[in-house]
């Protein structure tokens, strides 16, 4: 069955076509980075106009050589309002013409399961960890459509405060990838930066390791010229973290795997670190390619392909700017799944 997906929550157009949920048979982005890079940040008017400009010829191109469409997968939601809505009515006017299923899709859980499509042999149970710009959670997959919230940010996503310590530094917008380069030329251990783990909970909180930077910078201007020390060591604080935490997780659950997703799974740092704790451990990590880390629509159709398999479709969906990550039908984790009790690290 292929599935085209469309993805439009935040500043990319994306389409995509999936066959089985698995097989990547198109996949276009048009990203808006160059649009909103001078105001340092993504501006949400400027961004539901672009989609509205890019999503028709975005979707054909995705549509050229692939074939027939047998069913459509559109993000619902986490993300911005009018950029969703684009998504949404283009989705929706869509199946209508083309007489397809539509199914409404939550970005979060596109994120979950972005490293199927690159590991044909991943299916659930794993432990989900999904870092974003917009969240931070630790999520344990049951199967499709059964999940667990462990933990989130209490505070800043990861991809956030990569993306204002970036700003601090004046290294541009987004942050993530130009710390991630910048940081190969520093030492990570110059200077010792907080580890937040919040120890007794799986939740997270990177408001304070942005202070700490704040503050180094404001008490050392002298020292903003070692640029490359300040990232590398502000990205070990927040990949220490999130490893940690995340296989902890893992071991107090028996989970043998481990799927990250999300822009800041593309970081080297925090995969060099996953794959370390990965052979010592024995848990096996899974993260998507690059492309398939940040935003993209194929992970929107791989979901959409199982969620219609399990029959749920809609001609008319609802997008939600807050959506949370909910159960596709009512279910109840089985205890042997969290033997360790709830306590985190
Ligand atoms: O998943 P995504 O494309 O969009 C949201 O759903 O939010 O994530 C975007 C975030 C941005 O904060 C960006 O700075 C971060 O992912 N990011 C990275 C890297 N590439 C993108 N963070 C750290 N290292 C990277 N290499
Ligand atoms: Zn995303």
């Amino acid at each position: 069955m292929n599935v085209l997906g469309i993805e439009s929550s935040c500043d990319e157009t994306a389409a995509a076509v999936v066959k089985d949920g698995r097989k990547i048979l198109s996949n276009i982005i048009d990203s808006q980075e160059k649009l909103h890079r001078r105001f340092r940040g993504i501006v949400p008017e400027i961004a539901s106009r672009s989609h509205v400009e890019k999503i028709n010829a975005v979707i054909e191109k995705a549509i050229q050589k692939t074939g027939r469409v047998d069913a459509m997968a559109v993000t619902v939601g986490p993300g911005l309002i009018g950029s969703l809505l684009v998504g949404k009515m283009t989705a929706e006017a869509l199946a209508w013409a083309w007489d397809r299923p539509l199914v409404g899709i939550n970005h979060l859980e596109a994120h979950l399961f972005s490293a199927l499509l690159d590991s044909p042999r991943l299916e659930p149970p794993f432990l989900g960890l999904i870092v974003s710009g917009g969240h931070t959670h630790l999520v344990i997959v049951e199967d499709f459509g059964k999940y667990k919230t462990l933990g989130q940010t209490r505070d800043d996503s990861a991809g956030e405060c990569f993306d204002k310590v970036a700003s601090m530094l004046k290294l541009g917008y987004p942050g993530g990838p130009a710390i991630d380069k910048t940081a190969k030329l520093g030492n990570p251990k110059a200077i010792p930066f907080p580890r937040p783990y919040l120890t007794g909970s799986w939740d997270f909180s990177f408001s304070g390791l942005k202070t700490a930077v704040l503050y180094y910078l404001n008490d050392f201007p002298e020292k903003i010229s070692n640029v490359e020390d300040i990232c590398a060591s502000f990205q070990s604080a927040v990949t220490d973290v999130l490893t940690h935490k995340t296989f902890l997780a893992a071991k107090r659950y028996g989970l043998k795997k481990i799927a990250v997703g999300g822009g800041v799974s593309a970081n080297s740092e925090l995969r060099k670190k996953f794959n370390i704790e990965s052979r010592k451990s024995g848990i096996r990590a899974y993260f998507p390619s690059l492309i398939l880390s940040t935003d993209n629509a194929a992970m929107v159709a791989a979901v959409g392909f199982y969620k219609h398999q399990r029959g749920i479709s809609s001609k008319h969906l609802q997008v939600d700017p807050s959506l949370p990550l909910t159960n596709w039908e009512k279910s109840s984790l089985p205890f042997s799944l969290s033997p360790f009790g709830e306590r985190g690290g």
